[in-house]
């Protein structure tokens, strides 16, 4: 049998993700040195270069691609004992859930509700967007994902359990203000801020305009919902945000919804987690309270 150590796996793990040992090391918190100690006898052992350098570069070899498949397959493997132990021992678990940016914006709430009745959970949020959700997921990095629904073909289990409308925002003092059911076509004569490439809202903008053979003009792309929202304000354009983001602005008279003919694009958030995932006791709860809890969840995305 293989003699190869659970360290050696997960540090090769980390460096052909990262392809890189400083970052592999940083992650791992380990020194470079001791990182590429471990790679050279992981390689020793196997038999065969798992990683080739060109200049500054390194690169997975074909035996390194092979391999990277099975050290997710253990690694993962160890992860589902971990929580089957800590699913034993009760409900003092670790939950570890990672959520798109924009979910970031009620996810506190419903933790902290949770929370009351799970006095005992160490929670960790981590907020993120799309694109890196669903490399964390591949990863096996978490107990769960809240994102809208993730694409096919990635192995994930989703389930839906709360609404996201999208809402076109404008500045209170924008010409269409004050306009009721303003055609669809009429924005093609607007400038829309989105925000980055890999955000599930802006995904969702882009294929609705598209379906609707609508061309959007648009202008800055920024990486967070806060910053839309202020730059629509200063009047830089448009902006298509979820509704659980501009409670406050709303509130505060900031901004305004536009009322759009066949808006707000009715999108929805899930709970995801990889296909087959033996959750903990505590990610099970809390899986069963996002699915359940429709008081908590309307208190939400009424102050969302
Ligand atoms: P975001 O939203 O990545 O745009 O924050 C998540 C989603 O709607 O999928």
């Amino acid at each position: 049998m293989l003699n190869i150590t659970i360290r050696q796996l997960k540090v090769f793990e980390a460096v052909a993700r990262h392809l890189s040992y400083t970052k592999a090391a940083e992650s791992l918190y380990l020194s470079q040195p001791a990182t590429s100690m471990q790679i050279k006898q992981l390689e020793e052992v196997v038999g065969i270069p798992l990683f080739e350098q060109f200049g500054k570069k390194i690169y997975l070899t074909d035996a390194g691609k092979e391999f990277q498949h099975y050290s997710h397959i253990i690694l993962q493997q160890l992860n589902d004992a971990e929580s089957m132990f800590a699913n034993l021992k009760g409900m003092h678990g670790k939950l570890t859930i990672c959520v798109a940016s924009t979910a970031g914006y009620f996810t506190p709430q419903l933790l902290a509700e949770f929370c009351k009745h799970h006095t005992k959970a160490q929670v960790s949020l981590n907020v993120t967007n799309r694109e890196k959700l669903l490399s964390l997921l591949a990863h096996n990095e978490m107990d769960m994902a809240i994102m809208g629904r993730p694409p096919e073909g990635h192995d994930l289990e989703a389930v839906s359990f709360m609404d996201n409308p999208l809402v076109i925002i404008a500045p209170i003092n924008h010409p269409l203000a004050h306009d009721s059911n303003i055609p669809m076509v009429r924005l093609a004569q607007e400038t829309f801020l989105v925000r980055e490439q890999g955000s599930g809202t802006r995904i969702a903008m882009e294929r609705y305009f598209s379906e609707r053979e609508i061309a959007l003009t648009t202008g800055t792309e920024m990486s967070t919902n806060e910053a839309i929202k202020q730059a629509v304000q200063a009047g830089m354009g448009l902006g298509i945000l979820s509704q659980n983001t501009i409670q406050l602005e709303l509130e505060t008279n900031r901004l305004t919804v536009l009322d759009v003919e066949y808006f707000p694009i009715q999108r929805h958030w899930y709970v995801v987690h990889r296909k087959g995932k033996r959750l903990s006791r505590i990610a099970e709860a809390f899986k069963e309270f996002l699915l359940g809890n429709s008081e908590a969840k309307a208190k939400v995305s009424q102050s969302a």
